[in-house]
């Protein structure tokens, strides 16, 4: 087939591999190739165990792989070879210097705009796909515009609004897609030609642009609004325990009015994922920056609440298992920090389990998907930890049940059986309130949801 046009992404992540893999299928004319620093990612996306767990992936990896989607280990020789290059390497927050913290490490990203200024031999047009900080676009373009010769790149910002989980389906059908560009003659060539490239499937009008500083900032406001959804649903579950009200319930009132709408109002154990938390941070460093530290506390209280949710959800565990947990063993059902899929970056359950560890519990894991990142993110924890996929043989032999990410089989489960092979009382958290509390309050449990009266059968309060 004839090759109308070659991409390169650098960056297999959760968000190089799979947005690469849809452009691939939806274009069979292009050719698609995946580079990364990390070799051993590249031989996982070449391998049959994709690094990523994300359903539906597989299968259309298995569809293009080899085809006109490459995963290949020679970044230099990729950047010669490709005229449109996406870049979606990792952007963490900043732990030294100033920003520690709070602003993003733009060190990896640097990097990589360095190499390509180095290794290209033609002109190319360069696209922003991980979140980074306003104006980050404008140091790429500092850097790539020392080029010598007739050698030219246009920047273009183009963040990735796609959900873990679900990522397969809103890369096939996304609400927008945001190209941001220069105004210039050039910069609005460059935006036409990476349109070109969705339009082979999604519907023009679902493709906006704007200046490249509109949609850097875009990215960044769209998770801080969505995860100030999370925080304030949160911030009423604990109202709703104190006033006998059900979170459930206020959700379902305000989510019908449809100025609000319903979605991310399910009061959780707080958000997790690579994006939130970084992302609101990262807003509120720009807002000091530019002086304004009013909309800066504004927005970093979205995070505070995420943290005090979790602390509550400890201190209600402590509490209600009599003030001790030394010695006793808690199943933490779900450690990914949202269902379908096995990424466990700031997964709330990292933190619930240092802090149960910490007050000397066992702790026994189970997840269909991620035990490999727990153990890996557990690795420095002193204390009895266990990893079980099994959910039963996990939650055999303990104390209490913690349930933690919303994987769906945990609405499946046989909990009369998982009751009778735990030690009595029995205790259940749902930190996501996903299972039916009666139900386990009849079989047996003390229930304790998220923003509900807990269901218990003691006469007094334990902690009374
Ligand atoms: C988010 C954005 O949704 C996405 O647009 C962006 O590109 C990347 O960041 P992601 O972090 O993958 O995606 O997952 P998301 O579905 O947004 O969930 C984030 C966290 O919030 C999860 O821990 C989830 O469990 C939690 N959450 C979400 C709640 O606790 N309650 C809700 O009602 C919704
Ligand atoms: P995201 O969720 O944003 O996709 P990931 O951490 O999953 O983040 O992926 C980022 C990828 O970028 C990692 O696989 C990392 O090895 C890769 N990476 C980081 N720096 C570079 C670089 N300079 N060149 C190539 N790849 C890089």
């Amino acid at each position: 087939m004839n090759i109308k046009k070659k991409i390169l992404c650098i960056g297999a992540g959760y968000v190089g591999g799979p947005s690469m893999a849809m452009i691939a299928y939806k274009c069979p004319d292009y050719r698609v190739t995946v580079v990364d620093i990390s070799h051993e990612r590249i031989d996982a996306w070449n391998s049959s165990e994709l690094p990523v767990y994300e359903p539906g992936l597989d299968e259309i990896v298995r569809k293009t792989r080899g085809k006109n989607l490459f995963f290949a280990r020679d970044i230099e020789n990729q950047i010669k070879e490709n005229d449109i290059i996406f870049v979606s390497v990792n952007t963490p927050t900043k732990m030294f210097g100033t920003g520690a913290g709070m602003a993003a490490d733009l060190q990896y990203w640097e990097k990589t705009a360095r190499q390509i200024l180095e290794h290209s031999r033609s002109s190319k047009i360069v696209i922003e796909k991980s979140t980074l900080p306003v104006k980050t676009a404008l140091a790429m373009e500092r850097i790539l515009s020392s080029a010598k010769g007739k050698i030219s790149f246009e920047v273009l910002s183009n963040p990735e609004f796609m959900a873990e989980g679900t990522a397969m389906n809103d890369l096939e059908n996304p609400d927008r897609i945001l190209i941001g560009s220069r105004e210039t003659k050039s910069g609005l060539k460059a935006r036409a030609e990476l349109s070109d490239i969705y339009a082979r499937w999604i519907p023009k009008d679902k493709i906006i642009t704007s200046n490249i500083w509109s949609s850097e900032l875009s990215k960044l406001v769209a998770n801080a609004f969505l995860a100030q959804r999370v925080s304030s649903i949160n911030a009423v579950s604990a109202l709703c325990e104190k006033a006998d009200a059900d979170v459930t319930e206020v959700a379902r009132a305000v989510g019908m009015d449809s100025r609000i709408g319903s979605k991310f109002l399910n009061a959780s154990i707080g958000f997790g994922g690579s994006c939130f938390k970084k992302d609101i941070l990262n807003l509120v460093y720009l807002c000091n920056y530019y002086g304004l530290p009013e909309v800066a506390s504004y927005w970093e209280s979205v995070v505070k609440i995420n943290e005090y949710q979790q602390e509550r959800f400890i201190a209600n565990i402590l509490s209600s298992m009599f003030n001790t947990l030394a010695g006793k063993k808690i199943c933490i059902l779900g450690f990914a920090f949202k269902a379908d899929t096995g990424d466990t970056r700031e997964s709330p359950a990292i933190h619930i389990t240092h802090r149960l560890l910490a007050e000397h519990a066992q702790v026994i894991i189970s997840d269909p998907k991620a035990l490999k990142n727990a153990a890996f993110d557990l690795k420095d924890e002193n204390g009895e930890i266990t990893y079980t996929e099994d959910p039963y043989r996990a939650a055999s032999g303990c104390h209490a049940l913690a349930l933690l990410t919303d994987w769906n089989l945990y609405r499946k489960l046989d909990y009369k059986k998982i009751y009778k092979s735990m030690i009595k009382p029995a205790f259940l958290f749902d930190g996501r309130n996903i299972l039916d509390h009666k139900k386990c309050f009849k079989i047996g449990f003390n229930v304790y949801p998220i923003g509900k009266p807990a269901l218990s059968h003691f006469k007094v309060s334990p902690d009374a």
